[in-house]
């Protein structure tokens, strides 16, 4: 299922870290797409240089029109808030949205400080992950796993870099460095 993040709200400067760790953690567990609402050079920047290092399998689209990526998308969309329906009693729901349109990209679209109303009825799924306030990249971090971002954990980034787990200390084998 190929999954992609739309981030609504970013304010340039002031979230640049916060959606870097979202971008950083949607590619992580498997997504290949971020839609940002608005162009962030130093977010960019970050996650091109990472990715270039580890392996580049997410694609950063800027889309101001955020409308335009809800209304015009193919797949599914589940909207992450803390008013939503919570994880545990709508995953059933979620996964069979997921089979029913597995093919076609799966939005997640998560907030910022204050998310449009019409994003609620645009979404299939409005989705807490639990029904307290927490964090947007720990909220999309457990929702991907559940729907099976399990699996990327395991994936091979194919960069350069790949580090080879160990019990203790730390092991790197550099591609270009052989
Ligand atoms: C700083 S929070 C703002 C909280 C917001 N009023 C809301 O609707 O959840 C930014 C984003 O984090 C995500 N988020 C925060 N808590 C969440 C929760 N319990 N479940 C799902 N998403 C959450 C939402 O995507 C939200 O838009």
């Amino acid at each position: 299922m190929p999954v992609a993040v739309l981030r609504l709200g970013h304010r340039l400067g002031r979230d640049k870290r916060t959606t870097t760790h979202l971008i950083l953690t949607a590619r992580a567990l498997g997504a290949h797409r971020c839609y940002l609402t608005a162009p962030d050079p130093e977010v960019q920047q970050t996650v091109a240089a990472l990715q270039r290092r580890w392996g580049t399998t997410l694609e950063v689209v800027v889309q101001r029109n955020w409308r335009k990526v809800l209304k015009e998308r193919r797949g599914g969309a589940i909207h992450l808030t803390m008013y939503g329906e919570n994880l545990p009693t709508v995953l059933p729901a979620l996964q069979a949205l997921v089979e029913r349109t597995g093919k076609e990209e799966l939005l997640v679209v998560v907030g910022g400080a204050k998310v449009p109303g019409e994003v609620y009825a645009l979404a299939d799924f409005n989705v807490a992950v639990g029904n307290q306030p927490h964090s947007e990249v720990a909220a999309l971090a457990i929702l991907l796993e559940n729907l099976g971002g399990r699996e990327a954990l395991q994936a091979d980034f194919g960069g350069p870099l790949r580090i080879v787990p160990q019990a203790r200390g730390k092991v790197v084998d550099d591609a270009t460095a052989r």
